[in-house]
């Protein structure tokens, strides 16, 4: 029987600055995951971490990884060619199946990008899995801002598009917070038709649910991914619970009548 827990070496590929803070890693890999589900990351003899797949294609998966520590510090020294273990996948992931045939609007920001990025390519790739998609896309400003590429495939490929920084301009984006531009959403185009990814910071998050639900969306279809700390990423050890939930087995995507409970 499989060891779910067992970490297995990968080469990395290549490795992609996104900004001089956020590394894209891409590994060889047969591993298969669905969309928004994670990967727990190690290095021997200096930690794990748990990191969501940002995008994925035949026999590779990348990580988007921010530098904020202890394991990211020494990740961001790996170049193509070096080995690192990676143990899952884990988590839920997004609900495809809810979203197949219907509008999707996907609200995300700065590094909460990387979850719905792979979900992102995959409506690009394959027309007609959903019936369009409307991106609200924010960071906060021109060093932030990660994707470049797959934004302008993004806002060519899909129906509405509002990419935005928070308080700088420049050309092609929206000034302001992801908030400001919930208002724009067509929600009579939507035909009671849709279904809401929202993913970003917790405080984003929070003004996000409340934003959508005073501009008249139905709670039952928004759906947020969290993070948490965590250490085994299997239920095991209770590093990430919030009340009776665990973000590692139960998440990291919740629907909202549980998220909202969870950002406050
Ligand atoms: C399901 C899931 C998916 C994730 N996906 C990504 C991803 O795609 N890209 C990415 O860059 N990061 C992601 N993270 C966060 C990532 O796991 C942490 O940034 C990482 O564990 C930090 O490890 P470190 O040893 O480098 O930092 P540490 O030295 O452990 O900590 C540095 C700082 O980061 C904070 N921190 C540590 N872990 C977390 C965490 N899990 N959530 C929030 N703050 C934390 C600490 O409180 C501290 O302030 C995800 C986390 C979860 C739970
Ligand atoms: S990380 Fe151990 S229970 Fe979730």
């Amino acid at each position: 029987m499989e060891n779910i827990v067992q970490p297995k070496p990968y080469k990395i590929s290549e490795v992609r600055h996104e900004t001089d803070l956020e590394y894209t890693f891409r590994f060889d890999t047969d591993i298969k995951v669905n969309h928004g589900q994670f990967l727990m990351l190690s290095i021997p003899k200096i930690g794990e971490v748990p990191i969501s797949v940002s995008d994925q294609g035949d026999g590779w998966l990348e990580f988007t990884i921010r530098k904020v520590g202890k394991v990211t510090n020494v990740i961001f020294e790996k170049v193509a060619g070096d080995v690192m273990f990676l143990r899952g996948p884990y988590g839920n992931g997004w609900p495809m199946d809810k979203f197949q045939g219907k509008h999707l609007i996907v609200i995300a920001g700065g590094t909460g990008v990387s979850p719905v990025r792979s979900t992102l390519n995959f409506c690009a790739r394959n027309e007609g899995f959903v019936k369009d998609v409307s991106l609200i896309c924010g960071f906060k400003g021109c060093n932030c801002i990660l994707f470049k590429s797959d934004l302008e495939k993004w806002q060519n490929n899909f129906k509405h598009t509002w990419l935005c920084l928070d308080n700088e301009d420049k050309e092609g984006f929206c000034r302001g917070f992801v908030t400001n531009y919930i208002k724009e959403l067509p929600l009579n185009e939507y035909e009671d038709n849709y279904e809401i990814i929202v993913v970003g910071p917790p405080v984003m998050m929070k003004y996000v649910g409340l934003e959508l639900i005073k501009n008249g969306f139905s709670e039952e279809k928004i759906w947020m991914s969290f993070e948490r700390k965590m250490s085994c990423g299997v239920g095991k050890c209770g590093h990430c619970r919030i009340d009776e939930y665990y973000v590692c087995t139960d998440g990291p995507v919740f629907p909202y009548k549980i998220a909202k409970n969870l950002v406050d």
